[in-house]
């Protein structure tokens, strides 16, 4: 099956070199804003068009690669070309296929494909994005052909039921986006302490990376040290009395979270006390 996309942005420009390396047909790219950019992005050898009617008439399947918000707005589009037969499918992790609205009508059948990564620029690394898991939800009677085309790159590919995603997604986004707001305290809480951004964060960087690779390799209870695993109740009052409430709201939170893995580890320890004093942040 041809492939081809609508929007080059970090995913379906970082898609369309993966799936050519993958050996999969690539029609080209339909854009708003790149059609007439050269150097580096020339460099690509990606075919980019300004015509939808051409990328859709070469293509089998069409990922619509634009910012979750307009991919309604595409599809309203997408939907007025003839494209019985074809398999449209969008990259969002926290919307499903049916916002696609319709799209039985067309004929047409319906996915998303979500590949849980962060694309952080248009040339993500062949090799880190094979690391990724895809998710894929949608139409069931064709579910076989789209799993077989993804199966040309080397992922872990995995089935998702429709009223899981924003599940789902709530957990990448713990993972990913919100691990970045907790970095964002520490640093400031070094910040307070007289180390600039710089210097903050290679503080933190061996500290949360060997932290992030334990919590890998031995699973989360196994991983945890610090206070709360030595049940280490003045610590925690003592770091409480010194943050301001913003960070202690977190704090409390992410503990008492913490406090459950540590009450698997250790069930003859009570974590009553530590709860109380928890209990207090308000
Ligand atoms: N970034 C991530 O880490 C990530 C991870 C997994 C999934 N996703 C999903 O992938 C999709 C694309 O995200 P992205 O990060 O690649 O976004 P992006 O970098 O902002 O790119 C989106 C592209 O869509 C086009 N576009 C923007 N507004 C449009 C509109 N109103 N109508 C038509 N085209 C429009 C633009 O391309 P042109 O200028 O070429 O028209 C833009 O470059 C989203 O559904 C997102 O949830 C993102």
């Amino acid at each position: 099956m041809k492939v081809g996309f609508i929007g080059a942005g970090k995913v379906g420009c970082s898609l369309y070199d993966y799936f050519v390396h993958n050996n999969i047909l690539v029609t080209g790219c339909y854009t708003r804003t790149q059609a007439n950019v050269s150097g580096t992005e020339k460099q690509t050898q990606k075919i980019f068009t300004t015509s939808i009617d051409k990328i859709l008439t070469k293509s089998d399947v069409l990922f619509l690669t634009v910012p979750d918000d307009a991919i309604s707005t595409v599809w309203e589009q997408v939907k007025t070309y003839p494209i019985q037969g074809k398999f449209i499918c969008h990259c969002s992790g926290s919307l499903g296929s049916a916002v696609l609205s319709g799209i039985e009508a067309t004929g047409a059948y319906g996915y998303s494909i979500h590949p849980m990564f962060p694309f952080k620029s248009k040339k993500t690394a062949y090799e880190d994005l094979a690391q990724a898991l895809f998710s894929v939800e949608g139409n069931e009677e064709h579910m076989e052909e789209i799993m077989d085309l993804l199966s040309a790159c080397p992922n872990r590919i995995v089935r998702l039921k429709s009223e899981d995603k924003p599940k789902y997604h709530a957990a990448a986004v713990f993972a990913s986006n919100l691990a970045v707001g907790l970095i964002n305290q520490a640093k400031e809480l070094l910040n307070e302490c007289g180390f600039d951004d710089e210097a903050a964060l290679n503080a933190l960087k061996p500290l949360a990376v060997t932290n992030m690779n334990n919590i890998f390799d031995v699973g989360t209870c196994d991983a945890l040290t610090g206070p709360v695993e030595r049940h280490d109740i003045k610590t925690v009052q003592k770091h409480l009395d010194a943050i301001d409430q913003e960070k202690k709201e977190t704090y409390s939170a992410l503990t008492k979270e913490i406090i459950k893995l540590a009450e698997t580890r250790h069930p003859d320890v009570s974590y009553a006390d530590m709860k109380h004093v928890l209990e207090e942040v308000k």
